[in-house]
């Protein structure tokens, strides 16, 4: 009993976040925004293939961190959920694998986005989001505690 309780203030929960998201889209009241990168070095043209900021670590992995932290919030967490921990309609970022493996899943997906049945249910991001923006995003996302 207490079990179908839960259940279902979960199934309620994802219910109202999914009139959220379709109330934002529709509506456009949270506007994707391209993200000011100041204070991050700039990459070569040609995509990296590994987190670049991560890679350099100390105090470009800061800013990226910091950088990807207002990113996320103003473009990925209406889904993906605040502080990027998951409220369940989209899926959690911080479960993304570490490292290069899941740098190149993540890439992918916010440039292309995710359509099915000809709908986009994440819109692709490459026109909006400069590579810098989106490897600060994937430093803020790896680095948010996984509980
Ligand atoms: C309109 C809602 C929406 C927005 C906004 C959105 N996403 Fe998504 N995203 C989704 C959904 C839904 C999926 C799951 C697609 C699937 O089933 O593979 C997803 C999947 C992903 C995945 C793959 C996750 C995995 O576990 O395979 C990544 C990475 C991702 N999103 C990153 C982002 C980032 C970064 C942003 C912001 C720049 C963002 N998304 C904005 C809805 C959204």
């Amino acid at each position: 009993m207490k079990f179908k309780i839960v259940a279902l203030s979960a199934v309620v929960a994802a219910a109202l976040q999914l009139t959220f998201i379709q109330s934002s889209l529709g509506h456009g009241d949270v506007q994707p925004q391209a993200v000011d990168t100041t204070g991050l070095d700039e990459l070569p043209e040609e995509f990296a293939l590994e987190n670049p900021y991560r890679l350099m670590g100390g105090e470009q992995y800061e800013k990226a961190i910091e950088i990807g932290s207002s990113g996320y919030s103003q473009n990925c967490a209406r889904c993906h959920g605040l502080q990027a921990i998951s409220g369940g309609v989209a899926p959690d970022l911080r479960m993304l694998e570490d490292g290069e493996f899941g740098d190149e899943w993540f890439i992918e997906r916010v440039k292309k986005g995710y359509s099915q049945n000809g709908t986009y249910k994440m819109p692709p991001f490459e026109a909006l989001l400069s590579q810098e923006a989106m490897w600060a995003i994937r430093s803020y996302t790896e680095t948010r505690p996984k509980e």
